[in-house]
């Protein structure tokens, strides 16, 4: 892989060949027409200043052969047409060029657009896709919203600091390059003298390049600080208002917007002095042209008009050299941008998934917990410690124990959302590291402790997306979790949109859909953490009842604290401190442990 990011972001560019061929391509006749420009200079200073008769003087002195024939030429075309006539031959070529050159760069502008576009698209979706495949560990809060900075803003500012700037990457060296041709092929001397100096000048601007592209990630992660309070204050807003903490959460808001505001600051002052210094720089550059210069055509080792077309030619560089050097200090701050997304693109999942995963179609026999340890990633304390057992295919077992004992971590290790510190997991004998993250969350129908829906419709948070399941299917799902009653009460039945998170309904209503959701899924194993523990107790039963046909040939983990869930299970595994401390039938251990 290429190690310049600002290489590797190019390599987005294969995608849209086309256009980007098309945008070259017009830059390159941008390019020439902006060249072209200058030499017509010469021809109407000398209409305006020379005399006729003298055309024969210019036979002699010390242009340049083909300048000489061009004069030449010139001078007996006023000789004949008048010099009126030249002026306006010479002010239609001008005319012509620029428009030429206009005309070049607004369709070079034309096809960049969708390729700009097209490439932050692209690298949103490979973003989206890969925070999709992180196992849940990665997401603490500070790295919430750092995300959210990241492919927000900093893809944002890849667009508007890379892309943007693209033409003028290809269309600028172009337009210097020709242009410092021109120049030397009109006067080396005086060429020389010019690069030299906007030598010095593009190293004085490359060193605050450096600064700011250190200034601009600083700026970027103090936003990364402020976009997560911001998401934990309004999902937490319940909280802050009951126990009117607005005023402790204003501060430390206030100390975190503060901090952004100086790194800000600091960045912009270094961005900022980029313009006016390479203004000043240029114009010292062309004072001393100009004194050079004059005192050529005074000597007459240069003539006016020629001396005229050099610093057109000159001036033609100017702007171009100064909106790339503007490209690369966006460009630098650009690539801040690029490397704090790419971070997230090479991030490695916490949970590799197997290279060559074992096939792995229907579960037959049984999930074993073989001696499994495990403590969350950053953290030492074990959450489980030694724990062994097995769920056989088609039994029901109950996980009980008090709150912190390690249920819910039990549940997040099957479906492999973190992997086991020491000992192994296997489903049908097989290591679940083996088996295709595909594979193995199939085999599961999950209804987590927390409850989590989505801006969507009912239906659509019950099917998620999967639109071949008929309609009875989802009614019925929707009947044995008790959802079906109270969703056709609300304004439009399934097609009901419930807002962010399902915030238009209850805690029970909402426990009720994610039921019906897991219940749909229709996976041999069905793992229930606290599936209804918001339910009230009418309606809970009414679940235990309707369920029991549906799980006849299920396999099924409960967890759950209230005695009336788990009176049909097979054996009840008791979990303390991260050790199964007992193991038995129902009846026998029901009066022991105190639910
Ligand atoms: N993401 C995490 N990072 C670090 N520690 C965690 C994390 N999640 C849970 N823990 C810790 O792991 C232990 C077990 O948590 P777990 O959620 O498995 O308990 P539980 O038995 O399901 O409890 P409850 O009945 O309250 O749901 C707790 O001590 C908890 O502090
Ligand atoms: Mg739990």
């Amino acid at each position: 892989m290429n190690n310049n990011p600002f290489w590797r972001l190019m390599s987005y560019l294969f995608n849209y060949k086309k256009e980007v061929t098309l945008a070259i391509l017009f830059n390159i006749l941008t390019a020439i027409f902006t060249v072209l420009s200058a030499p017509l200079i010469s021809p109407f200073l000398d209409i305006l200043f020379l005399d006729s008769s003298q055309a024969s003087n210019y036979a002699e002195g010390s242009l340049l052969q083909q300048e000489k024939w061009f004069k030449q030429q010139l001078l007996f075309f006023i000789a004949q047409n008048g010099k009126m006539k030249a002026l306006q031959y010479v002010c239609f070529a001008i005319l012509g060029v620029f428009l030429l050159k206009n005309v070049s760069r607004y369709f070079a502008l034309f096809f960049m657009a969708p390729v700009r576009n097209g490439v932050v698209k692209d690298i949103r979706n490979k973003l989206f896709t890969k925070a999709l495949s992180f196992s849940p560990s990665f997401y603490t809060r500070e790295r919430k919203g750092d995300l959210i900075a990241r492919v927000s803003t900093d893809v944002q500012e890849i667009e508007t600091s890379i892309l943007q700037v693209l033409e003028t990457i290809f269309r600028e060296p172009l337009i210097i390059l020709l242009s410092i041709g021109l120049m030397i092929y009109i006067s080396p001397p005086l060429t020389a003298i010019v690069l030299l100096m906007l030598a010095f000048t593009t190293f004085v601007i490359g060193g605050i390049g450096k600064k700011l592209k250190q200034s601009s990630q600083e700026v970027q992660q103090a936003l990364g600080i402020i976009l997560s309070r911001w998401e934990e204050s309004l999902s937490g807003i319940k909280t802050i208002q009951s126990f009117n903490a607005e005023r402790y959460k204003e501060q430390q808001f206030d100390i975190e917007n503060n901090f952004y505001r100086i790194k800000t600051i600091r960045m912009l002052q270094r961005r900022d002095l980029s313009s006016p210094l390479a203004e000043f720089l240029g114009i010292s550059v062309i004072t001393v042209l100009l004194w050079i210069g004059a005192q050529q055509v005074f000597e007459k080792q240069i003539e006016a008009g020629t001396f005229f077309a050099f610093l057109f030619a000159f001036f033609n560089v100017i702007d171009p050299a100064k909106s790339f050097s503007r490209a690369y200090f966006d460009i630098r701050k650009g690539i801040a941008a690029l490397s704090r997304v790419e971070e997230i693109l090479h991030y490695t999942s916490e949970v590799i998934p197997p290279s060559h995963p074992i096939p792995f179609a229907t579960f037959e026999k049984e999930i074993t917990f073989d001696k499994v340890s495990f403590h969350y990633p950053g953290t030492t304390q074990k959450v489980l410690d030694d724990v062994s057992f097995s769920l056989p295919k088609g039994k029901k077992i109950a996980l009980i124990g008090p709150s912190g004992a390690g249920k819910t971590t039990i549940c997040e290790l099957m479906a492999r959302f973190y992997d086991v510190t020491e000992g192994r997991i296997t489903i049908d004998g097989i290591d679940i590291k083996n088996i295709s993250l595909l594979d193995l969350r199939s085999t599961f129908s999950v209804i987590s402790q927390e409850t989590t829906l989505f801006y969507d419709t009912i239906l659509g948070n019950i099917t998620l997306g999967r639109e071949d399941i008929p309609m009875e299917e989802v009614i019925k799902a929707a009947r044995i979790a008790q959802a079906h009653e109270f969703i056709m009460d609300t304004q439009d039945g399934y097609n009901t949109h419930i807002g962010d998170c399902g915030l238009m309904l209850s805690g029970g209503q909402r426990q009720r859909l994610a039921l019906a959701r897991a219940l749909l899924r229709n996976a041999p194993i069905l793992i229930m953490d606290e599936a209804t523990s918001a339910v009230d107790t009418k309606a809970e039963n009414a679940i235990q009842t309707d369920i029991s046909p549906y799980l006849e040939n299920k396999t099924l983990l409960i967890i759950a604290h209230r005695s009336n869930s788990i009176q049909h299970v097979d054996e009840i595994l008791v979990i303390q401190e991260g050790k199964i401390v007992e193991q038995g039938l129902p009846n026998s251990l029901f009066e022991k442990v105190c639910l």
